[in-house]
């Protein structure tokens, strides 16, 4: 009978041997999937977070086509915000956009608390989810207060996160005000999901990467660790797109597993977050439009660098992208699957010098 704490992906988050490299996808569910896009026609993003029997379909469907050791929760970052009260929305095809972005402080201190009924049906989802899975992990998630904040700040998706960064270089307790509440939200949404049978969680703080390690660590850090620190009895990934510079600081702010982008190597990339953490990622998400050889050959590759670090849960170094054929990935995992691992029960590490030991 498999056991779900002793499945590949847990056991990795927890840098024990494993089977073979565990695998998922970010935005495994979505709009690579036919199997999505049918059962999402007609009904809005946000509405759909809320319908607990999509929510349960669209989160196993990667699963059943993949493969992959892990689902990860259907949902959205900005969801619990727009449940709590804000009104905002996710255009297709745009992002996340706030009717009335948030910049002074009169509009912090609107911002609404997270009730944790607002999320009723993400928890029903959640249970219902689990059952389904058995022995297979899910992963719930929150976007972390800086990945926020940027949304609500700007109003929509931006390039270069400018006012964001006005506020918090020309408005400090303002900035904080802001952070510290979006820290509750993310906390209140991972500890909903936590409770209704998450195995483990994701921080996304996708933009952070924007900022130089001096910036993050003043005005960002203190936020994410507040709510990875409120985060008890599962392992926690801390995530973000071009983040080379700030991984150490990002394993600091309480992670298990740190995600790491394309741009660094996953061997680079574990001697910044330590000993005692594990990596996840980093194959380029575009690789998927070139041949098959090519492919493989980088996989390969991150196998190879991930296989040097205490821990390694094979992903892309950001989402799946749209156009993505399913059937590339399906053959990502099989690849991935049948290769030796190099922290394997049986296998001898080719580094003895820097590969775990039992
Ligand atoms: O499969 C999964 O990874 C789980 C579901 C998931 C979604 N969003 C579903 C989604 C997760 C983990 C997210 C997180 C999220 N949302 C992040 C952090 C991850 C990252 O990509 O860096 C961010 C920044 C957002 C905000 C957001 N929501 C964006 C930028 C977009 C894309 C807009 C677009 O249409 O290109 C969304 C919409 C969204 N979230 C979709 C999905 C499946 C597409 C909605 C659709 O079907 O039209």
């Amino acid at each position: 009978m498999p056991d779900l704490a002793d499945s590949a992906f847990l056991r990795a988050c927890r840098r024990e041997p494993v089977p073979h490299t565990p695998v998922w996808f970010m935005r495994q569910a979505g709009r690579a999937l036919p199997e999505y896009r049918r059962v999402r026609e007609g009904t809005g993003m946000l509405e759909s977070c809320l319908r607990p029997d999509l929510v349960t379909e669209i989160t196993l469907q990667p699963v059943r086509r993949y493969g992959v050791d892990a689902a990860i929760l259907y949902s959205d970052i900005v969801l619990p915000v727009k449940a709590a009260g804000v009104d905002l929305d996710i255009k297709p095809g745009v992002g996340p956009v706030v009717a009335d972005p948030v910049r002074s402080p009169a509009d912090v201190a609107r911002l609404p608390q997270l009730d944790p009924d607002d999320v009723a049906p993400v928890a029903a989802a959640v249970g219902s989810i689990v059952a389904e899975l058995g022995a297979t992990p899910l992963i719930g998630f929150a976007g972390a207060p800086f990945t926020l904040a940027s949304y609500l700040v700007e109003g929509g998706p931006s390039r270069d996160h400018a006012r964001t960064k006005a506020l918090m270089y020309g408005d400090e307790s303002t900035w904080h005000a802001l952070a510290a509440k979006l820290a509750d939200i993310a906390a209140g949404f991972l500890a909903v999901q936590v409770a209704a049978g998450a195995s483990a969680v994701q921080l996304f703080d996708s933009w952070a990467g924007s900022l130089s390690a001096a910036d993050y660590e003043r005005y960002v850090l203190p936020h994410s660790r507040r709510v990875l620190e409120s985060v008890h009895g599962v392992p926690r990934i801390h995530f973000g797109v071009d983040t080379g510079e700030l991984l150490g600081l990002m394993a600091s702010a309480g992670a298990d597993v740190v995600g790491v982008d394309w741009r660094v190597p996953l061997d680079v990339a574990a001697s910044r977050v330590g000993p005692t953490v594990a990596v996840q990622g980093n194959l380029d998400p575009a690789i998927v439009f070139a041949p098959w050889d090519a492919v493989a050959a980088r996989a390969g590759e991150v196998l190879r660098q991930g296989g040097r670090a205490p821990g390694h849960i094979f992903n892309l170094g950001h989402g799946v992208l749209p156009d993505t054929d399913p059937d590339i990935l399906t053959r990502l995992v099989e690849l991935i699957h049948s290769t030796p691992t190099v922290n394997g029960r049986t296998d001898t590490p080719i580094d003895a010098g820097s590969a775990r030991r039992e």
